[in-house]
């Protein structure tokens, strides 16, 4: 079977999650706006605390089609984009080139409508390169970070606990990790003996926040944490509504 991130279904699902205008995303006054534009909302809820400058370097680790890489390419000089789908960073690299696409995405039933996911013509996209790879087995010659986001990738990978200890060899001291996630542990991602707590251990209740910051806690200091809402459309009369925790890590 093909793995979801590779179907027809989850590009079109991630260029309009991404790239997708308002009244498109969310065709309802009442909807929860405040979920909208979350790969924007990950860059910058703490643009305060990270000080970006055009000197930083920075890696999107599982950037799926990109929407955020562009937008760390507003602030940071180098930003590379990272994700294990080919169908995803072939958008991706699509849309560095030539600023934009045209997609179709589900309307209901077999009835589609036309987007176009464009790129600001403000961000400057000589300063993004995107490649396919595995955030558990990082190509050597990456170099090192200032800045590195993982989106919603923790809950998707096979041993996030092995990704999370990898990171302080890649940020420089003082450096920053943003780390969004619903914390949606599922069997089909994550055998159980992985999961980063929402689990009993020994009878206690472990939450993956107290996972989270144990495994941190050697190379990082916790900055900040905040609730991030976001929402998928999965039709024009179905979405899932999530609320990420998002952490803001300080290399030791
Ligand atoms: C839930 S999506 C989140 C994408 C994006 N960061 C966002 O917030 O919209 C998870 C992403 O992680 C990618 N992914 C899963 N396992 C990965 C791995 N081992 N290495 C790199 N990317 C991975 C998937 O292809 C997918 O793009």
């Amino acid at each position: 079977m093909t793995p979801y991130y590779e179907t027809d279904r989850a590009v079109s699902e991630y260029l309009l999650f991404h790239y997708g205008a308002p009244h498109e995303v969310l065709p309802y006054p009442d909807g929860p706006t405040s979920a909208l534009d979350y790969p924007l909302r990950c860059v910058s809820h703490f643009a305060d605390e990270i000080g970006y400058s055009s000197r930083m370097r920075a890696l999107d680790l599982g950037c799926a089609v990109g929407r955020s890489t562009f937008e760390l390419a507003r602030f940071c000089g180098e930003v590379i984009g990272i994700d294990y789908s080919d169908r995803f960073i072939a958008s991706a690299d699509r849309l560095r080139v030539e600023g934009h696409i045209a997609y179709s995405y589900l309307d209901h039933g077999e009835l589609t409508q036309e987007g176009i996911a464009k790129i600001d013509v403000a961000i400057d996209r000589n300063r993004v390169r995107f490649e396919q790879g595995d955030a558990m087995f990082l190509r050597d010659g990456l170099g090192t970070f200032d800045v590195l986001l993982m989106a919603n990738l923790i809950d998707r990978l096979v041993d996030p606990v092995k990704c999370l200890q990898s990171l302080a060899a890649i940020i420089n001291p003082g450096g920053f990790v943003i780390l969004t996630s619903p914390y949606t542990w599922l069997e089909e991602y994550t055998p159980r003996e992985h999961w980063l707590g929402g689990q009993q251990v020994a009878g206690n209740a472990i939450s993956t926040t107290a996972a989270l910051g144990n495994v941190m806690a050697s190379d990082f200091d916790l900055v900040r944490q905040d609730d991030l809402p976001f929402l998928i459309r999965e039709h024009v009369r179905k979405f899932q509504w999530s609320v990420a925790q998002g952490t803001l890590w300080k290399r030791k």
